[in-house]
């Protein structure tokens, strides 16, 4: 086992830490004795990884002398609702703790959300280490300071910007997590390649499919090529400043969601899934407004398709809804400002840029295409 490489965020007295390598679960307590104000830590986690992880996490703390306690919650994203954050919050209210007590996110973004937004608000505020066991919280949600529930209204509408103290990514979890999974955290991974990273983004297309086969080395330089660009962009625009850097991080996102609204939020399209094709659109429409070449929207979309991702909204939704209904949760997203949609769109792999006024009209037309059947349906059916 080798040192973990040690990735800073930039963000003055809430500058942090992120540790990616292999064994680090093992080394918890070690790893933590640093940042914990008190050696006593509750450690929030849900019942699958709980089973899967938890044990060496508590060997590395029972090894360090580090107190805790353990809640364990259901996995899945209906646990990032109101009725759990209460009783989280409650159920750490009973263990007694103090302003320097540690809460610890062992799990993926559903946690990291969840266990975050507890952290944010106990007691106005304490300190919090995420420890991300799914791909996308390695690259995406456990960094930069994010936290929300679900409400009935919509995804992530209540929550607080808090950052962690540390996150601790230990790719040796990712073994045991499901391929679907792991593809759509890919997604996320591509994401950066395509916003800011060109090299990046071609060393993936020769990397990828050894990152999901299951090369830890492929895996640990992915995630950490990750975390750098998440931690700039973070450090450069911690609270998503209009126009700011940080709204690139929203590429294909705004699409995705849409997606997502329609699909349900459930399992017929993950939320890496959502944004494979929503990154394909983004290229699409770059490429429609002359912004981009064609040849790179095709290129983009065969990598996603090879790596198992959905890139064609007509073979996954087509049919079941009307362009309307896309457009419609997307005129509602938290990032829309006195009704122009702002996209963010390329100019090539690596060159992504906020576009502030779509009209809603070409949107509906180019959706429209985009969700017609395929050519090879189309001619199927009779005249
Ligand atoms: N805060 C942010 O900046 C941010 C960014 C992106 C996404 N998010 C949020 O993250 C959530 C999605 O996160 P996610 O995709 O990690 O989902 P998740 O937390 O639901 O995890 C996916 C599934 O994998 C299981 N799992 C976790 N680790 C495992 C492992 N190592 N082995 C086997 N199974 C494992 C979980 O139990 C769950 O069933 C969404 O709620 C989204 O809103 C937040
Ligand atoms: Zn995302």
């Amino acid at each position: 086992m080798s040192a973990p490489q040690r990735l800073r965020v930039e963000l003055g007295a809430r500058a942090y830490e992120i540790l990616v390598g292999r064994g680090l679960l093992a080394q918890s307590g070690a790893l933590l004795a640093r940042v914990l104000r008190q050696p006593r830590v509750i450690v929030v986690t849900d019942e699958t990884v709980a089973r899967l992880h938890l044990p060496p996490f508590i060997a590395g703390l029972d090894a360090a002398q580090i107190a805790h306690d353990e809640i364990r919650l259901p996995p899945g994203e209906g646990t990032k609702d109101f009725a759990h954050f209460a009783r989280l919050c409650q159920d750490i209210l009973e263990l007694g703790i103090e302003r320097s007590t540690t809460l610890v996110a062992l799990g993926g973004g559903v946690i990291g959300d969840l266990a975050g937004f507890a952290a944010a608000t106990l007691l106005r505020g304490i300190n919090y280490v995420q420890v991300p066991t799914t791909l996308l919280a390695q690259v995406d949600s456990s960094v930069g300071g994010k936290t929300a529930i679900d409400t009935p209204q919509g995804k992530n509408l209540v929550g607080a910007f808090h950052q962690p103290v540390m996150v601790l990514a230990d790719v040796d979890t990712l073994a045991t997590l499901p391929r679907r999974e792991l593809a759509a955290g890919y997604a996320e991974v591509v994401k950066y390649g395509l916003i800011r990273d060109r090299v990046f983004y071609e060393w993936l297309e020769t990397n990828g499919a050894a990152l999901l086969a299951g090369d830890t080395a492929v895996r640990e330089a992915a995630v950490a090529r990750s975390c750098i660009a998440k931690a700039a962009i973070v450090a450069g625009d911690e609270r998503e400043r209009e126009r700011g850097e940080r709204v690139l991080l929203n590429f294909g996102h705004t699409f995705g969601h849409a997606l997502e609204a329609a699909a349900g939020f459930g399992d017929m399209l993950l939320h890496g899934e959502a944004v494979a094709l929503g990154m394909r659109l983004a290229f699409d429409l770059s490429a429609r407004l002359g912004f981009c070449s064609a040849e790179a929207a095709a290129r983009i979309g065969r990598h996603l398709t090879a790596m198992g991702l959905p890139t064609d909204i007509a073979s996954v939704l087509g049919g079941r809804l009307a362009p309307g209904q896309l457009l419609a949760p997307m005129q509602k997203d938290k990032k829309v400002k006195d009704g122009q949609l702002t996209l963010i769109l390329v100019r090539g792999i690596g060159d992504a840029f906020i576009v502030e006024d779509v009209a809603p009209s070409l949107l509906e037309e180019f959706l429209a295409e985009a969700m017609a059947p395929p050519k090879s349906a189309r001619a199927a059916l009779p005249p």
